[in-house]
């Protein structure tokens, strides 16, 4: 029997615009999705959990060839310590979690680069066409600089002047990424000079976060999030829940906010100074009938 996990997961810049190779910045949350998983004599993959057994069958089976793993598997449990569909990378989380439990039930030694590569190919099944932005930073943890590329993505671990007090809160509405990126392709090929500017526009935040997360300046880092947020509006996949966390929070002192994630539901996060702070917000959130919780990125 062995256990896998896989980090939860932020995207602080670049959700939807790190499809089309733009440069996005990404944290692993200490929460995430366990798994057990035990071979069997059967040959079969074998799920005793109930939830979700369809998506989950065909995402264990495409990490098992990935591996080349032909025997049998049960999935005995999984533990889940973030909401599915709302923007945190639990499909990645899972993929991961079941790469990094084969590996250690069938001795296979794989690198954290071969079981990022592995839970890639799992994440087709939930993302369709992933960038790979979740998977990475369900792998690796910390804050990383992400960009898909035709050869080797481009990983860099982007070291923080200053820890982050994250804010996140769920508006309890779930969004389907593979639908929504399909949507923003359509108004993508329907208005190409306006997505040329807004994906200049995002390229100008992505440079001075890098900048402002590297010196610590958390004022720039908020500021930033506002503006991400702007443009992430602007190609629809806000909500009206979404919109209320976001500026509730800003309201009630965070220094910036933003939709995570695929958005039209899911969760939205915000940047306080410290973990009063985180706690204090966090409360409101759950006064506006929200669930929310707070994390710290170092
Ligand atoms: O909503 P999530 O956690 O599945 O995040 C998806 C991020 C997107 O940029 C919208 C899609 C992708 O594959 O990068």
């Amino acid at each position: 029997m062995a256990i896998g996990k896989g980090f939860g997961k932020i995207i602080f810049f670049g959700e939807h615009f790190v499809v089309y190779n733009k440069k996005a910045i990404v944290a692993g949350l200490e929460k995430g999705i366990s798994v057990e998983i035990i071979k069997n004599n059967d040959g079969k993959i074998i799920l005793e959990p109930v939830e979700y057994r369809d998506s989950r069958e065909k995402i264990i089976k495409k990490v098992m060839d990935y591996f080349g793993v032909k025997e049998g598997v049960t999935l005995k449990k999984v533990v889940s310590e973030i909401p599915a569909g709302s923007g945190l990378g639990s499909s990645a989380a899972f993929s991961v979690a079941v790469a990094r439990a084969l590996n250690k039930e069938f001795k296979l030694e794989k690198t954290d680069k071969e079981i990022c590569n592995a839970a890639y190919h799992g994440e087709i099944i939930s993302h369709g066409t992933p960038s790979g932005v979740d998977n990475t930073a369900s792998t690796f943890g910390g804050l990383i600089v992400f960009q898909k590329k035709e050869k080797g993505n481009l990983i860099k671990k982007l070291p923080l002047g200053t820890p982050l007090y994250i804010v996140i809160g769920n508006s309890g509405k779930k969004g389907n990424t593979k639908e929504i990126v399909s949507e923003i392709k359509k108004l993508k090929e329907k208005n190409p000079k306006i997505f040329e500017n807004i994906f200049n526009a995002y390229s100008s935040i992505f440079e001075n976060a890098e900048t402002a997360l590297k010196n610590g300046n958390i004022k720039r880092v908020g500021e930033l999030m506002n503006i991400n947020h702007g443009l992430l509006s602007s190609i629809g996949v806000s909500s009206i829940e979404l919109e209320e966390i976001v500026y509730k929070s800003r309201a009630n002192g965070a220094l910036g906010s933003k939709l995570v994630g695929a958005g039209k539901g899911g969760c939205a996060i915000a940047l306080v100074e410290s973990e009063n702070k985180a706690k204090e917000l966090s409360k409101k959130i759950k006064e506006l009938g929200y669930d929310s919780f707070y994390s710290v990125i170092k």
